[in-house]
């Protein structure tokens, strides 16, 4: 919004009474116009006659006042509905300032909230300022809001009155958000001293409501793009009323080299006590000086197996505007929305026998063994089978039944399942090899695939070409729900990238669409993890790329641009939000 100080401009005559927020928009223009869009629409019966014509008893319509800033009004001008769109048509259409002796109290209202100027005079003056605007020479006038005051056509000083506090708004050019926001450190003190002061007050709140979220950005692009994804969960702190305890730990190769250790105790035990975990990415060329010893066990792997986090999923949505990012045709994409539900805690991950051995005659041979219980695999089809209802109500259970013994048991057990708990459920199986070329033939017949914890990871992959990039990808991985709450660790599903690491040019995305999904499913706030994601896709939407998603010879944008991108659009819905909740009351 503009700061209004002073305006000089020519003013019209329309002194009519009663003039209704329906006169000044008629309320089916706002069915196909937006804000922006209304000027040719306002005040249209007084301005155009019934054949489309301009009407010439409308003063404004007369080379004297045409193009008119200043409208000078009849009584009650802008009474009626509420409706915030009756100022928006009069600023589209270039109106400035109304002087009238009595305003429709919400318009005068909304006119602050929009940068229009109402001037309230005696209704004498009023008449006298119209009269002055026939006979004088010019029909200019001058509107100070600095000094509150009104110079008419024939050269009188007036002064007018206006509450301070709108007065200050508009000299800044803010609204009731914009003066709050600007109050908002004061206000976060405010609150903090008063949480000191009377802690029982806050005490039961904080114990039910404050999450603990700990970030462990890791290696590689991990550092930058949780740098960018911390700054949009600060800010749902800072204006959404998120109550967390953020705690951020050195994880992977930094904390080998504060802490000469790759997980130590604090930090596992910050592991074990968090509601949900940030992850960025694990994976470095350094870790090779890292004696063998030290590096055995995969950290990221540990937490999936410790937390027992069994549950991964992997949403694929095709976003329209990133069509061109991939590599796959747009009709083939179009429309496909999936979640890949992956098994995460065993499976060849974790299987022993495993290992390399040295033979007697000098060759070696490796193991890995790919084990599972049924009640694991019940589990992971229990939650798939859940997500299923939730959504479209089909689940694709992929396997490699006709060679692998793992792949019989696990069709056995979700057929068997599907049958008792789950009949109204849409079942198909399909082996693992064929999951992958229909991934990429037709991904629109995918609604929730469930799968193992190898294939699962080759196939979302795969599925990451129908996203556009691998770097829009987010993941969640759950542990079962239970009372106690349940563990969590959401991470992109891209690796440390250590090509590109430390230029600043990863696309933090993937990373700030499991934040939404951390939101979703361990703060219990869909509605914001809703918001966010679809920020995210309208700076998507607005060509906002960074160079994984750019298209050719288009130009792109680095991680830190990407992130500031993000919170601008948070601030502008949230504003866009809180108006239109207005208009509605
Ligand atoms: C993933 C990754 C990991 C995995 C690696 C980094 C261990 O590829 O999350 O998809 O294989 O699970
Ligand atoms: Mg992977």
């Amino acid at each position: 919004m503009k700061p209004f100080i002073r305006l000089e401009a020519t003013a019209a005559p329309f002194l009519r009474a009663n003039v209704d927020t329906d006169q000044i928009i008629r309320i089916d223009r706002l069915i196909e116009h937006r804000r922006g869009e209304l000027g040719p629409f306002c005040l249209e019966a007084q301005r155009f006659l019934a054949d489309g014509s301009e009407d010439p008893s409308f003063a404004a319509n007369s080379p004297r006042h045409r193009g008119a800033a200043i409208l000078v009004a009849g009584e009650n001008f802008g009474c009626g509905s509420s409706r915030e769109h009756a100022v928006w048509a009069l600023v589209d259409w270039g109106v400035k300032a109304v002087v009238a002796p009595s305003f429709g109290d919400i318009f005068y209202a909304n006119s602050f909230q929009n940068g229009l100027l109402p001037v309230r005079l005696d209704a004498t003056e009023v008449t006298a300022i119209a009269a002055e605007l026939e006979h004088c020479e010019s029909p200019r006038m001058t509107v100070d809001l600095q000094a509150c005051t009104l110079t008419t056509p024939a050269g009188r000083l007036l002064a007018f009155e206006v509450e301070p506090e709108r007065r200050q708004a508009l000299l800044a050019g803010l609204d009731d958000i914009g003066l709050t926001l600007r109050d908002a450190e004061a206000i976060t003190a405010f609150w903090r001293r008063d949480e000191v002061a009377h802690p029982w007050i806050y005490r039961q709140t904080e114990e039910q409501l404050v999450k603990k979220l700990l970030i462990l950005a890791g290696d590689g692009i991990g550092r930058e793009i949780l740098a960018e994804t911390r700054r949009v969960v600060e800010w749902f702190v800072a204006h959404r009323g998120l109550r967390l305890q953020l705690r951020e730990e050195l994880f992977g190769i930094d904390a080998w080299k504060r802490h000469g250790n790759l997980m130590r105790d604090e930090t596992w035990a910050a592991v074990r006590e968090s509601d949900a975990i940030l992850f960025g990415a694990i994976g470095s060329p350094e870790y090779d000086a890292i004696p063998r010893e030290q590096r055995r066990v995969d950290q990221l792997l540990r937490m999936r197996k410790e937390l027992d986090l069994f549950i991964n999923l992997r949403p694929v949505r095709a976003i329209e505007a990133l069509a061109d990012s991939s590599t796959l045709r747009p009709e083939v994409l179009a429309g496909t929305d999936m979640v890949i539900v992956r098994e995460l805690a065993g499976g060849i991950y974790f299987g022993t026998p495993r290992g390399i051995e040295a033979l007697k005659d000098g060759d070696r041979r490796v193991v890995n063994t790919m084990v599972y219980t049924e009640r694991e695999i019940a589990r992971i089809a229990r939650a798939a089978f859940e997500l299923a209802r939730t959504r479209q109500g089909r689940l694709c259970s992929v396997d490699k039944a006709n060679v692998l013994e793992n792949g019989a048991l696990w069709r056995e057990i979700v057929e068997t399942m599907h049958r008792a708990e789950f009949p109204d459920v849409d079942l198909s199986h399909l082996y693992v090899d064929n999951a992958a070329m229909q991934l990429v033939r037709n991904p629109r017949q995918f609604d929730v695939i469930v799968t193992e914890n190898l294939f699962g990871d080759i196939l979302s992959d795969c599925a990451a070409m129908v996203a556009g990039s691998i770097g829009m990808m987010p993941s969640a991985s759950l542990s079962a729900p239970s009372d106690a709450g349940r563990k969590a660790l959401y991470e992109p599903i891209h690796g440390s990238a250590p090509d590109i690491a430390g230029q600043g040019i990863a696309n933090p995305l993937g990373s700030i669409l499991s934040f939404a999904m951390c939101l979703r499913y361990s703060f219990g706030q869909p509605q914001e993890a809703s918001f966010l994601e679809e920020s995210v896709e309208r700076v998507v939407g607005a060509g906002v790329r960074t160079r994984d998603i750019v298209a050719p010879g288009r130009p792109c944008i680095s991680t830190t641009e990407m992130g500031d991108a993000v919170v601008r659009e948070l601030e502008f819905a949230q504003r866009s939000s809180m108006n239109a909740r207005r208009d509605r009351t």
